[in-house]
């Protein structure tokens, strides 16, 4: 299983890399890596096991964060409304997107961040998303709120761009336009 000793922290610079695509269908071997992903996420939540293996709550992860600098992600948060948003996947990429942006009012955090980064980080709204499940087979998501905002942020990691790289360095707390505030 994954413990905070196998995620890697900024200025590692595979979190400045691109990861590659996953070759499907998927190996076992990447099957094992990206259902670890998930575990994690789920393990940090569960308040036991989290305090047993001393793991700093996640709702979502990506292969680059514990140095595979392959497309996979995990993503495990609950709605506003208590709707669970569950999901790990191979080569995930946004088919479309809202013109609408939106973003936290708490700001973001991040397992790789050990520490807290003020600011606004402008995502869409909405968006829709493409991806392999671990099985193997296609899936196609929409998503707004919270869940597109974490994905979004766990998208990003595939890309080498950490979170803090969309806050404004000038005036972080700068009205975002067109978007529209999430609470946590
Ligand atoms: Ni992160």
């Amino acid at each position: 299983m994954i413990t905070m000793e196998d995620i890697i922290r900024e200025g590692h610079p595979s979190l400045r890399k691109a990861a590659a695509e996953v070759a499907m269908p998927p190996s076992e071997e990447d099957k094992e890596i990206l259902g670890s992903l998930l575990e994690y996420v789920k393990n940090s939540q569960d308040p036991e096991t989290a305090q047993k293996y001393g793991l700093r709550t996640g709702i979502g992860l990506a292969a680059p964060q514990i140095d595979v600098l392959k497309r996979m992600l995990a993503v495990h948060v609950t709605d506003l409304k208590g709707n669970l948003y569950s999901y790990a996947l191979f080569n995930p990429k946004i088919v479309s997107h809202s013109v609408e942006k939106a973003y936290l009012t708490s700001g973001e955090g991040c397992l790789s961040v050990d520490r807290h980064v003020p600011g606004y980080v402008p995502r869409y709204a909405r968006i829709t998303v493409k991806g392999i499940d671990i099985e193997g087979n296609p899936v196609k998501v929409r998503l707004k709120g919270m869940p597109a905002i974490v994905f979004q942020h766990e998208l990003d990691h595939l890309n080498g761009i950490m979170f803090y790289d969309h806050i404004d360095a000038e005036n972080p707390m700068a009205p975002i336009p067109d978007a529209t505030p999430v609470d946590r």
